[in-house]
């Protein structure tokens, strides 16, 4: 490993600060330049990019046991505690098991409803020709429909409260990138900003937890399996993990789907025959349409590609071992980036274009995880079949009404942070679909 390329660094901070100023355009030019496999250094720690489909399967798969999570997932503990998306060991292995139930095909079926019911009120509430911010739209449908079918409840009046929180909790971020960012972290403004966000979440826990008692037994939800099997705080650090798993990823996959089709009309026009022609005038789909919207789903797949909402994932070698022949020695953290692995022109021809089309028809040859939004291994993404179910659902909501236009002057910029979100919204402008 000593002898991997990588870009030139300076003695004390390393490659720090042109990851800081632009981590996607960094981490693209060091895989493009390098090589599939590049050294660089943030402070002390050594890291290693991994942007050959066959490295990220062998560290996803093969030898995801020598590794652990991230650093910058590590310390994500703060808010997270415990819960999946963060714990390790025994811990996770029994609490993926548990939870599976909850995310189950015919579990995830009878959501389906509550998905559309909410789409249909989120959309009716367009104002023909207005400009809107796509990105609050999907927020406000994933947490609602996250609030209704994990959790039995209703968060519509809570949505600005858990996105102000999600946007404290993220502005940490950019901070932990930094060399001595365990540190940083603990100071001002970043340590108010954290504290904030997490004293929201866990206030937000409290009364659904609340709501749930008094709601009594004999509910089905994921709240319920987590009140019974956990105790108090574990059953917290659950309920704030899949509160922000279970709605962040997915409403902005939906918010770069829809910007990607306003710039794209005739996909646009397409799609929104397909759906009609699937669900009929009315174009209110159920879970039974699903397989009749390739092309919908196709659009989801595509914006997955183009944005992938991990844009990369972080590993943290336990101890000496190998990855794609190369030696990795303890403590080294390995990134495995969707966003380089997704654009490479070896795997997908004309990398940089929207064409939905390349999902449908035979698969091609290209390696397993030439594409991977949803990660690998035992720590895939459980609620991936949850994530698809959604995302098409509510595409198909919106295209069954309302044709979106671009809105001049209002770019899409892809934010980075722990997930990557559109910066500055997600403008389009609603015009009615004629019938
Ligand atoms: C487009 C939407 C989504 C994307 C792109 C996405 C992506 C991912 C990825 C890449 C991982 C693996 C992280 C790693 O290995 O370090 C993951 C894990 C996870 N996701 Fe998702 N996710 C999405 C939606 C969801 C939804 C809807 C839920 C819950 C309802 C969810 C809950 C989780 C949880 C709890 C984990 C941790 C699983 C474990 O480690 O066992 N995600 N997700």
């Amino acid at each position: 490993m000593a002898d991997l390329p990588g870009p030139a660094a300076s003695p004390l901070v390393g490659n720090a600060l042109q990851l800081r100023r632009d981590r996607l355009g960094f981490l693209t030019r060091c895989a493009r330049e390098h090589g599939d496999a590049a050294a660089f250094r943030i402070g002390g720690t050594a890291v290693v990019l991994l942007s050959h489909p066959d490295a990220v399967h062998e560290l996803l798969t093969v030898r995801q046991h020598d590794f652990g999570k991230s650093p910058v997932l590590r310390r994500a503990r703060a808010v997270l505690g415990d819960g999946l998306l963060t714990s390790e060991g025994d811990v996770h292995l029994h609490d993926r098991r548990l939870l599976q139930t909850a995310f189950s095909r015919q579990r995830v079926a009878r959501y389906a409803e509550e998905m559309v019911d909410v789409a249909v009120a989120v959309v009716g509430s367009w104002t023909p020709g207005r400009p809107l911010d796509l990105h609050a739209q999907t927020v406000r449908t994933t947490l609602t429909v996250a609030g209704r079918t994990l959790f039995g409840t209703r968060l519509d009046e809570d949505v600005e409260l858990v996105a102000g929180a999600v946007r404290d909790v993220l502005s940490a971020y950019p901070v932990l990138m930094l060399p001595l960012g365990d540190l940083l972290v603990r100071l001002p403004p970043t340590r108010g900003r954290v504290r904030r966000g997490t004293a929201a979440l866990d206030t937000l826990t409290a009364r659904l937890v609340g709501e749930h008692a008094r709601g009594g037994p004999g509910r089905e939800d994921l709240l319920s399996l987590l009140l019974e099997d956990f105790d108090p705080r574990h059953a917290r650090d659950q309920v704030v993990t899949m509160l922000l798993a279970g709605h962040e990823t997915t409403a902005s996959a939906l918010a770069f789907a829809g910007h990607l089709l306003a710039g794209h009309p005739s996909v646009q026009d397409r799609v929104a025959a397909e759906v009609r022609e699937a669900c009929g005038d009315g174009g209110v789909p159920m879970v039974d349409d699903l397989e009749r919207l390739p092309l919908t789903r196709a659009v989801m797949a595509e914006a997955l590609r183009l944005y992938p909402p991990a844009w990369t994932m972080g590993r943290q070698a336990r101890a000496s071992t190998k990855v794609a022949d190369v030696e990795i020695p303890a403590g080294t953290v390995l990134l495995a980036p969707q966003w380089v692995v997704h654009r490479d022109a070896r795997w997908w021809p004309d990398p940089e274009a929207f064409d939905p089309d390349r999902f449908l028809g035979p698969a091609p040859d290209r390696p397993r995880f030439a594409y991977f939004p949803f990660g690998g291994g035992t720590r895939q993404c459980i609620g991936e079949s949850f994530a698809w179910t959604e995302g098409v659902l509510t595409l198909a909501v919106i295209l069954a009404r309302w044709r979106l236009r671009p809105v001049p002057g209002r770019p899409l910029v892809p934010d980075p942070l722990l997930t990557l979100r559109p910066r500055d919204g997600s403008w389009v402008v609603p015009e009615p679909r004629p019938a």
